[in-house]
Formats: structure tokens, sequence, C-alpha cells
């Protein structure tokens, strides 16, 4: 046997072995564990994530969780109860980063510094299936990110599939001087730079300062995503969603810039709000126009 045909036996064995891995491609290898670990260490290069600060999770696709299935536990956890309930969530599988755990560790070691959870019949309780080990537990925003999934997989006929929590610095600024009331949040942010309608025509909703945590946020929150696709939350961070990591990302991104922009001009005026220009509300339809968006009208 030649050079050649050893080189094409090695190959053969080469490709038998990737396909008998792909049955069993590792839950860490897969496309959307590489994306969820992706935004993370994406979400900490911005400044986002100080210490444990923010939180993600996804919701699997029926295919993904079959992929996973033979690396879950034998014996899943108990029962865990939400505090809140969302009957569309019922056996939905979810990956989440742990409580307490630093962002920038989520590509190192994902199942120790997220897991996956199932949703019981009844849509009120989780039960680890995968990671979260040593012992860890989903985000303390558990209930907030089973409402914010429940509420935009119902807005988004299921395409909503990412929710991302991050503490993005100018976004938290504006709260403590812009009223926070949605339409005067979204039209600051909307006229401080075109990107921003365009980025998210359905506006921010504003969840006043409220204990992160419990029921409370994730109730208010959930209201707010019902028909906005990013909740600011007042003196803490933002929480947003996306059908795709990029989708989600690039929101908090979007958001985050334009209240850069918003902050940076008050700086340069002296504090005052007051600007020698700025979009006009013609132009803010202008863009809606233009760019074909489905804009909230309420904050036209
Ligand atoms: P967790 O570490 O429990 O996810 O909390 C971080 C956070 O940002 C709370 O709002
Ligand atoms: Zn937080």
């Amino acid at each position: 046997m030649g050079f050649l045909d050893d080189a094409q036996t090695m190959f053969d064995r080469g490709v038998s072995a990737a396909k008998g891995a792909v049955s069993g491609v590792a839950v860490e290898q897969q496309a959307f564990a590489k994306g969820f670990a992706r935004l993370a260490a994406d979400g900490c290069a911005q400044g986002w994530h100080e210490g444990n600060g923010g939180n993600l999770s996804y919701r699997l696709a029926p295919e993904e969780v079959a992929s996973c299935r033979s690396f879950f536990y034998d014996n899943p956890s108990s029962w865990v109860p939400m505090g809140v309930r969302a009957d569309n969530l019922s056996g939905e599988f979810f990956l989440v980063t742990a409580s307490g755990s630093h962002l920038r560790n989520v590509a190192l070691d994902l199942d120790a510094n997220a897991g996956i959870v199932e949703v019981g019949p009844a849509g009120d309780a989780w039960r680890i299936v995968w990671g979260f080990k040593d012992g860890r537990m989903p985000t303390s925003e558990m209930a907030a990110h089973a409402l914010a999934q429940s509420a935009r997989k119902e807005a988004t006929a299921g395409r909503s599939r990412v929710v991302y929590h991050a503490h993005p610095a100018y976004t938290v600024a504006l709260t403590n001087v812009v009223p926070l009331d949605a339409r005067t949040f979204t039209r600051t942010l909307w006229k401080a730079m075109l990107e921003a309608m365009v980025a998210f025509p359905s506006g921010v909703g504003v969840v006043p300062w409220t204990v992160p945590g419990g029921s409370a946020i994730a109730e208010a929150t959930a209201e707010v995503l019902r028909d906005h696709a990013v909740c600011v939350w007042a003196h803490h961070g933002l929480m947003c969603a996306g059908a795709t990591f990029d989708e989600a990302f690039g929101l908090a991104q979007a958001v985050e810039k334009a209240a850069c922009v918003h902050a940076r001009a008050l700086m340069m005026n002296g504090g005052g709000d007051r600007f020698a220009s700025t979009i006009p509300d013609e132009g803010l339809r202008g863009i809606a126009e233009a760019y074909g968006l489905a804009v909230n009208e309420a904050y036209l």
C-alpha cells in the first residue's frame, strides 16, 4: 500500500469516526452551545458582566434536545418550583447560566457555569438534566428568564429562543436621568442615532427599580416583552430576546450604543438635553418607511 492509499485509509477512518461521533457530539460541541458560550464571552468583552453580573438562557429546538439526550443525567434533579407559571413552556428544555457564574468562564467550562433544565408539565417547575456541576444552580433570575422566554415565544410564534440579561453601563446610567416611561426612553434612544430604530422598531419598555431575582421583576418584565424585544431594568441593566444569539446580542449592542451616544451628547452639551440638532419626528417616520419597519406607532 502506497502513501496515498495509507492517506485514504486514514481519511476513511477519520470520516467514519466523525460520522460515528455525529450521533453523540458532546453538548459543548453542538452549535447552540457554542453560540451560547460565544455570546457570554462577547458580552464580557463589552464590559457588561462585572463579576457574576448578567445571565443567559436558550430554548433548545426539539432536534437539539434529541442530540443531547444521550448526555443527560440518568437521574435528573428533583423538581424545583419556579415561583411563576408559563403554560407554553411545558416540556421545554433550556440551556441556562449558573447562578454566581462569571460569564467569562462559560466558554471554558460549560457544564460548571451553565446547564440544561427541563420545565415540568405544568410550566411551573424545572429540574436539572445536564451540567450545573458541583452543586451549581440555575441563575437567580430563572423566573424572569422563564416568563421572558414564554412572552417572546408567544409574541414571535415560537421563533424567539434567546433571552439575555446584561449590565451595560450607559444604559444603566441613562435610567438615572431619563424619565422611565417607555415612550420617552424609546424616543431618546431612537433620536440618538439612526440605527436605533432600525434595530429595535418595537422600542424598549422600562421596569422601574425592582428587587431582582423574584417573581415581581419576572412578571413586570414579561409584561414589557409581550410587545417589545428589549426591557430596561432601571439602575440594573437590560433583558432582551431574539430568535438567534446574533439577534439578542445585536439588540443589546444597539441599545447600549444609542445610550452611549445620548450620554456623550449630554456631556458635550453641559448636561442639558436641548441639542443644537436631533432627528426630527418626521425623520423617525421617514426611517420607518425607508426600512419598512414594524414600528410601535405609540412611540412616533
Ligand atoms: P446570577 O449570578 O444569579 O445569574 O445573577 C446575576 C445578575 O445579574 C442578577 O441580576
Ligand atoms: Zn443583573
